[in-house]
């Protein structure tokens, strides 16, 4: 099958088999430029020209998970930690609003600190303080509190599930299962909330088969967000001395992934702008429609370290912004206005 009519499948069925993606996945030359103008156009006719915002707050940084490629792992004893507390983080969730944004996500390593009550409590005094959409990124929690953080006020829920291949998700999770963490996701979707997931590009391992693989259980889990990013080597990590992921295989799976859910919202990521200066640009032109700079303070930016050498991590939020909102109009396109739910979630509902 070529190139050409595999992506007019695509189009018209929003589902690929494995070998079609794999195709797509290793398209070079003119099929990869006719993939990302495709995956462009689709991105156009369903979700705009409007690129939206999303302030990110990492509230914590610490976590009791050992991920192999993670700075924050707890096994790193040269990682700074710090633990915002709850009136801070509900001031950056208003300054953020004062900049425009209208959806804050708040993140952090998986840290226990934050109890159900805690948690609850942020929520619900930055939803009583000003009208913006919560996103939570805080790792896997029991049902319990899933439902409560969103009977409290929270909107969507970012998990990667970062591979799909189980034997490498053993390997590079030491203690976690990759069954429980597929369960939390699929809590997440019944609970109402907009489902986000994705996976990293280049753990040591990866093959195309597996990238296929993973591409599949996105849009198996019928995600409303979809967050792909290379993977970065961390010198304070196992796999220090491994290679970098491929950008243009990020490129790629985000322009698939454009095709097979027409209608989610899929950031173009910070991993990929760090990977490549005009890394964003080239996402948002291959199917991406969200970005999602850092509010916090200089201060925690620093300490955040998931990976080394992140972008905007020296610029102050208001300029963080100011740059970005410059990038998105130097591609022809808009800020988006408003919350800027997924339309896929929108349709389901
Ligand atoms: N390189 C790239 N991305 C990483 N993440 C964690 N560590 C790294 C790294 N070294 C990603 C994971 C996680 C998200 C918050 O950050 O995919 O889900
Ligand atoms: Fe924190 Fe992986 S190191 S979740």
């Amino acid at each position: 099958m070529k190139v050409k009519d595999i992506l007019e499948k695509a189009c018209y069925e929003n589902i690929l088999t494995k070998d079609e993606i794999k195709l797509l996945l290793m398209a070079e030359g003119d099929d990869k430029e006719l993939l990302f103008k495709t995956a462009d156009s689709v991105r156009k006719e369903h979700v705009g020209d409007e690129v939206f915002l999303r302030g990110l707050i990492e509230f914590s940084s610490y976590c009791k998970n050992d991920c192999f490629y993670c700075g924050l792992r707890r096994s790193n004893s040269q990682a700074q930690r710090y633990r915002m507390q709850e009136d801070e983080i509900v001031e950056v969730a208003k300054r953020a609003y004062q900049m425009g944004y209208r959806t804050v996500v708040l993140q952090s390593g998986e840290d226990m600190y934050y109890t159900k009550d805690m948690l609850c409590s942020i929520i619900k005094k930055i939803k009583s303080s000003v009208d913006v959409a919560i996103t939570l990124s805080i790792g896997e929690r029991s049902y319990d509190e899933y439902k409560a953080f969103k009977d409290a006020g929270a909107d969507r829920f970012l998990m990667r599930f970062e591979t799909s291949n189980k034997k490498l998700y053993r390997k590079y999770h030491p203690g976690m299962s990759f069954e429980n963490r597929i369960e939390c996701l699929k809590w997440i979707k019944n609970l109402g909330y907009e489902l986000g997931t994705g996976f990293l590009i280049g753990l040591p391992g990866q093959t195309i088969d597996d990238l296929a693989q993973d591409i599949l259980l996105v849009k198996e889990l019928d995600a409303d967000m979809i967050g792909i990013g290379p993977f970065i080597p961390h010198p304070q990590t196992p796999l220090k001395d491994a290679e970098e992921g491929s950008v243009d295989l990020t490129l790629k799976s985000i322009a698939i992934l454009r095709l097979l859910i027409p209608d989610a919202n899929i950031p173009a990521t910070t991993a990929l702008g760090t990977l490549d200066p005009l890394g964003r640009q080239k996402g948002l032109m291959c199917g991406a429609n969200i970005v999602m700079p850092n509010v916090n303070d200089l201060e925690y930016k620093l300490k955040y370290e998931l990976y080394p050498g992140k972008i905007c991590i020296n610029e102050d939020a208001t300029k963080c912004r100011g740059c970005i909102e410059s990038i998105i109009v130097s591609l022809g396109r808009k800020v988006g206005q408003g919350k800027g739910q997924s339309r896929h979630y929108k349709r389901a509902a």
